[in-house]
């Protein structure tokens, strides 16, 4: 038996009991008549001691092992006199009497502590090493319990596990595939699931009833903090069920996740704002409920006085920012360049300052009178020492700005505090958006949403203002998950494909097999998918979910410990008929 206990196991109790450990070597301090190492598992740290006088040749072992050799350790526990409050094991400390390398370590490229001296790039190519820090290994601590408590939660409620294939056809859900050539069928190319929706549609037609999986998905885009190519999805589907039966069932998942994983009681119901509410108010479809500054719309009141970047404007909305009322007019400067920035966008930034004596301080207030700034401050509801920011624009576009706007206002005046939680659920999505460049309409969602029964006529008439049976979750301004309730009905399901610009032949080709199925006895059905990843980063606290997974992509895409993706033999390549094309080609 490799070891008896493990490095965060022994307490003042087990004092006198002989124990073997086994471990790194985290550190090691050689006081001249003792030498002391912090020996460290996945369980905590336990201090080693040696003494000279009592055992001078094991101890002059002791004092060669570097930071990282593995080592096993025989010994008696005893009582510390110098005890350290700060970790579990603090109290006691292992008399060695046997010490055995069981591997050497070359010196590591950045130290194994909490804070470490290792940059991204260096801790990403040694993954290995970086999780062996407590501040990686508590997240996929976080991110395990997460997926236990998901089970436990789905399990009690029912639900079937089910796996579904990775190599499978194409289908469009927004993002490209990744493709993967089939041998066996020169010519021919499996793709990599964007998700597993055909199939968990399929499995209800199966009759399944209530399916889930945690599962990986794969999406060919551009990334970003909370964006992975590869990335893990709580994916869920439900036979006879309303939009409002998901509601419920998944609002009492997250409900559990955060008292059983965080400690915290969600009482109330999640709010619920439709889409375009949520449009109007933030210009987000998952806006950050932990602070106010809600859009307001002051175009009526600014237009027509003659100043002409509003006149020609579409739409101006204001926010109240009012805790910034101590911005400064350099303050302000920045802001108005901080919104200029080509990430965002705007031609510029208008502002109104409430003074306490009751007068108005605006960078338009040449075009204004008095009387007109006190009505843009009441529509705010802002109070003398409000600060009001107002940008101005195309609606779609000012909206996107604004949310900007916000979000930066937000962090600026420490209003985004990561240890509160503010859920919602956004519904009535539109069905489908309009691609201007492409001259042709998308799924807002993907192609099996179903549309509002009460919206079905406009399918015909106006199908941009068709709404849909989707829903999305969102946390703290992050999209945890979103779903549909799905069209069972063939010839619903051909008219969608239709809209979408599928001639009746490629829908066939493409989705026969799902269409087909709804002639056998589809039941009505929904579900949803919630991020695992976006999940353990919001519980975490952070914005990025890379560390919440083990061995995760770079921004390019890169694992830079394997070095994929990488060039392959060009006999690979020979027995899957494929010829690269030159650059020049
Ligand atoms: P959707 O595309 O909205 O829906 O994805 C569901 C959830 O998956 C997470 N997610 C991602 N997480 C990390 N990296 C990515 N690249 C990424 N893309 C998505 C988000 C998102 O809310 N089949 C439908 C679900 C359904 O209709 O049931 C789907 O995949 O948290």
């Amino acid at each position: 038996m490799y070891r008896t206990h493990h490095n965060g196991e022994l307490r003042v109790l087990n004092s006198g009991d002989k124990v073997t450990l086994c471990g790194w070597v985290q550190r090691s301090r050689d006081l001249g008549g003792m030498t002391f190492i912090d020996l460290r598992d996945r369980f905590g740290i336990t201090q080693l001691t040696f003494n000279m006088e009592e055992d001078a040749s094991l101890c002059e072992i002791a004092r060669k092992l570097g930071r990282e050799f593995v080592i096993q350790a025989q010994g008696l526990v005893v009582e510390r006199s110098n005890k350290n409050h700060n970790i579990p094991t603090g109290e006691i400390e292992i008399k060695v009497s046997k010490l055995t390398v069981l591997n050497e370590s070359k010196t590591p490229p950045f130290t194994i502590e909490d804070e470490t001296d290792g940059g991204d790039e260096l801790r990403a190519q040694y993954r290995y090493l970086d999780i062996r820090r407590s501040p990686i290994l508590e997240k996929l601590q976080l991110r395990n319990k997460i997926a236990l408590e998901t089970r436990k939660y789905l399990d009690s409620l029912n639900f079937l596990d089910v796996e579904t294939p990775v190599l499978i056809k194409s289908t469009p859900e927004g993002a490209r595939d990744f493709v993967v050539p089939s041998r066996m069928n020169p010519g021919e190319w499996y793709a990599l699931p964007q998700s597993p929706q055909t199939f968990k549609q399929l499995l209800m037609v199966s009759g399944i009833d209530k399916y889930y999986q945690i599962v990986k998905c794969f999406r060919d885009e551009d990334l970003r903090a909370d964006r992975q190519p590869e990335f893990t999805q709580i994916d869920c589907e439900m036979s006879f069920v309303e939009q409002e039966d998901i509601l419920q069932t998944f609002e009492g998942l997250i409900k559990h996740l955060f008292l059983s994983v965080k400690g915290i009681e969600l009482k109330d119901n999640f709010p619920r704002i439709t889409y375009e509410e949520a449009m109007e108010k933030y210009g987000s479809d998952k806006p950050d409920l932990r602070f106010g500054m809600e859009f307001v719309d002051l175009t009526a009141l600014t237009k027509g006085k003659g100043f002409s970047v509003f006149d020609n404007a579409q739409t101006i909305i204001a926010i109240n920012a009012e805790q910034a009322a101590l911005y400064t007019r350099k303050q302000i400067d920045a802001l108005t360049d901080w919104v200029k920035r080509p990430q965002i966008g705007a031609t510029g930034l208008v502002y109104l300052r409430c003074n306490e004596d009751g007068t108005f301080k605006s960078s338009v207030d040449k075009f204004y009178t008095e009387e007109e700034l006190s009505k843009w401050a009441e529509k705010a509801n802002a109070k003398k020492g409000d600060l009001l920011l107002l940008l101005c624009g195309e609606t779609n576009k000012v909206r996107k700005q604004m949310n900007e706007l916000r979000l930066h206002m937000g962090n600026e005046l420490g209003l985004r505090n990561p240890n509160i939680f503010k859920p919602l659920w956004v519904v009535d999505f539109p069905l489908l958006e309009w691609d201007e460049e492409n001259q042709r309409f998308h799924a807002m969602h993907h192609p099996f949403t179903s549309p509002k029964p009460e919206d079905l006529e406009l399918l015909n008439t106006n199908p941009i203002q068709v709404r849909a049976n989707a829903y999305d979750l969102a946390v703290n301004g992050v999209e945890l998950g979103g779903g549909s309730i799905r069209i069972h009905d063939r010839k619903l399901q051909e008219k969608m494909f239709q809209l979408l610009g599928f001639s009746k032949e490629e829908a066939q080709a493409q989705f026969g097999f799902l269409m087909d199925a709804f002639e056998y006895g589809a039941p009505p059905h929904g579900g949803l998918a919630f991020g695992l990843d976006r999940i353990a980063s919001t519980f975490g606290g952070t914005d990025s979910i890379r560390d919440f997974i083990a061995f995760p992509k770079n921004n390019k895409g890169r694992d830079v410990m394997i070095d994929a993706p990488s060039v392959i033999h060009f006999n690979q390549l020979d027995e899957l008929g494929i010829q690269l094309k030159t650059k020049e080609s």
